[in-house]
């Protein structure tokens, strides 16, 4: 695992986009991983200015998202579908019909699981995969205890998850209490990773990370056994009591 430690959360976010358009102008073909929630907010706000500024150009390019709630609508405000749309989506040139995100609200959410894991298999995987970093070290939405060999799977959201996504819903009883997440193995497909962990609400987690080995209990450690996995963390997450320079 390669480590990247940046100042704050503005250079962070001019990494990840930096090393996305990398990607996508060394192949316009690409199938890029990506994922939801506060940390990639600041990646997606560079590539739409590398849209619209730098010609990069994401028409050929196929994305794939980690995970969507269980029982909110595509037009839920709070979907993920609907994030990535207002986000990202919605401002730049990828093709409708290249997106990739599970379907939570339909009939045969175990059919649905298959269907995106034998997607994944087939126009995947990606080239490079964005992740974000649980404060109890989830990856995507496979909380800890999840197993290494998953698949794309219904999960049941932790108590801690559920909490810290509160913030996006008027109460915590809103929060749905599943999801569709790819699993462990099929996040593992990627052929590289960027793991982002910005602000000191993490340090934490990039803490545990960086001291423990593989195990269940802490489903982050995972990518410690991947071949090319960057952290980028900036000061907050780093932490005083994490003076790294390599792991
Ligand atoms: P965050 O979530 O980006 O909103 O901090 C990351 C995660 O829970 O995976």
């Amino acid at each position: 695992m390669n480590l990247v430690s940046v100042k704050d959360y503005q250079e962070l976010s001019e990494y990840a986009c930096n090393e996305i358009e990398g990607v996508v102008r060394a192949n316009p073909h690409s199938v890029l991983g990506l994922a939801t929630g506060g940390t990639p907010l600041g990646t997606y706000q560079e590539m739409i200015k590398g849209f619209a500024e730098r010609n990069v150009d994401y028409r050929h390019v196929t994305t794939f998202n980690l995970d969507e709630y269980i029982g909110l609508g595509r037009e839920h405000p709070q979907s993920y579908y609907a994030y990535m749309m207002n986000n990202l989506f919605n401002h730049i040139n990828v093709s409708p019909d290249h997106i990739h995100i599970p379907i939570g609200n339909g009939e045969g959410l175990e059919l649905e699981c298959h269907r995106y894991e034998r997607l994944i298999e087939e126009i995947g995987p990606p080239d490079l995969q964005i992740l974000g970093i649980g404060s109890n070290g989830h990856i995507g939405f496979n909380e800890p205890g999840t197993s290494f060999q998953s698949e794309t799977h219904i999960v049941e959201l932790a108590e801690s998850t559920r909490r810290a996504n509160a913030r996006y819903f008027s109460s915590l009883d809103e929060v749905p209490q599943y999801a569709i997440t790819m699993g462990i193995k099929s996040i593992l497909k990627s052929k590289r990773i960027l793991l982002l962990a910005s602000g000191s609400h993490k340090a934490n987690a990039v803490k545990t990370l960086l001291e423990c080995d593989p195990d269940e209990g802490f489903p982050a450690s995972v990518l410690k056994g991947h071949g090319d996995v960057t952290l980028v963390v900036d000061e907050g997450a780093v932490g005083i009591d994490n003076i790294v320079n390599s792991l």
